[in-house]
């Protein structure tokens, strides 16, 4: 049997999620696909044709600290399946992806969203969308130690063909909402930059908003995460916090309210509206949340120069990885050009601009009766 789980490109609404805010991302037709056979052991062996690697899980002995780099994906979710009571069966496992890797369009949700639909699979079980995404965030939180808000997995898990997601993530609520583009389309372009900070600024993001969220409640204790301050706050905070920290706030408060703006505008049709929300989105990301790098930026412009573009924006946690664009079809030739001219031969490059569309979230492909 097989399952698909895509990527992710997030419109915009970034670094909101575990900020109890807004995310308006959608599901990626390039996606991670696993195919599952049972085994007469009970053990787990994975060989990935992207990376061209293989590991072989004994059950007995994987611990969360014994697992390392894609392997933890793929051995944690094996391992959060079996401490839920579900009897995971010895298994080859055969992935293959196109989804960039590290190229922040959540790759590795995509491997643990597909993962877990294989193995549910083999061992004869079924779970709800939500439930996965939740089981497949904890295993990134636990194995690859990263405490990321809920937006990748829900954005695999739920994501719908020719829609994006509008994700409420206190609440978890969320709507489809339409992504009618005309002539338009959604570009990414992988600035080729991979940080290694990238965990570590994270996690100290996180520690600026709750601290940003600490100062509030002297004054304010009905707010229990930045999603309940208030533009009047913000004055607040300006005068009392350290600067890094009010300008953190100030991105997150006038971020939803941005994701709030852009599901308008494309409610409307307003492509131009939401274009110029992305380019003041990423000014944003750029000089209060701090997460973009000189890379993203040059892209963001060359892009933001080019007629037909309305607007980009980093997408993801920042650091490197892509830029995502909203491009008219004929004006991709001259985004590619002035990419070449002014990013390539610069010396930055070469950034890779890749066309997608919204697709399905994460289902079986094919089971042992048959096409699912
Ligand atoms: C990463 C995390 C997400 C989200 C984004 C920033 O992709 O995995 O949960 O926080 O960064 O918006």
């Amino acid at each position: 049997m097989a399952a698909r789980a895509p990527g992710r490109v997030n419109l915009i609404g970034e670094h909101t999620d575990y900020n109890d805010g807004f995310v308006l991302p959608m599901a990626t037709t390039q996606s991670t696909w696993v195919a599952a056979a049972p085994r007469a052991d009970d053990r787990l062996r994975a060989v990935s044709l992207t990376l061209d690697a293989e590991f072989v899980e004994e059950p007995a002995a994987t611990g969360p600290s014994a697992l390392r780099g894609w392997a933890a994906y793929v051995g944690g979710v094996a391992v959060a399946l079996r401490e839920r009571g579900i009897r995971v069966p010895g298994a080859d496992l055969l992935i293959d992806s196109d989804v960039p890797i590290g190229g922040g369009l959540s790759s590795s949700a995509a491997l643990e969203l597909a993962t877990l639909l294989a193995l549910l699979e083999l061992a004869g079980c079924r779970m709800e969308a939500v439930a996965a995404a939740d089981l497949a965030r904890q295993v990134e939180h636990r194995f690859a130690g990263v405490p990321c808000g809920i937006m990748d997995q829900y954005a695999s898990a739920l994501g719908r063909a020719d829609t994006v997601l509008l994700l409420d993530c206190r609440t978890r609520q969320w709507e489809h909402i339409p992504l009618v583009l005309g002539d338009y389309v959604v570009a990414v372009v992988d600035s080729g930059v991979r940080h290694d900070l990238a965990a570590g600024e994270y996690v100290r993001r996180q520690a600026e908003c709750r601290r940003a969220v600490e100062l509030l409640r002297v004054r304010h204790p009905q707010v229990c995460a930045l999603r309940d301050a208030t533009e009047a706050m913000l004055a607040e905070l300006a005068r009392e916090a350290e600067k890094p920290v009010a300008a953190r706030a100030r991105h997150v408060v006038t971020e939803n309210a941005r994701t709030l703006a852009a599901a308008d505008a494309l409610r409307r049709g307003d492509l131009a509206r939401l274009g110029q929300l992305m380019l003041e989105s990423h000014r944003s990301l750029q000089r209060d949340y701090e997460v973009s790098v000189p890379a993203l930026d040059r892209l963001v412009e060359i892009a933001g120069r080019v007629e037909g573009v309305p607007g980009a924006r980093l997408t993801g946690g920042g650091f490197g990885g892509c830029i995502v664009a909203l491009v008219h079809r004929d004006a991709l030739a001259r985004l590619r050009e002035a990419l070449r001219r002014d990013y390539d031969a610069a010396g930055w490059g070469p950034a890779r601009v890749l066309v997608t569309r919204a697709g399905p979230g994460a289902e079986l492909v094919w089971s042992a009766a048959g096409v699912a």
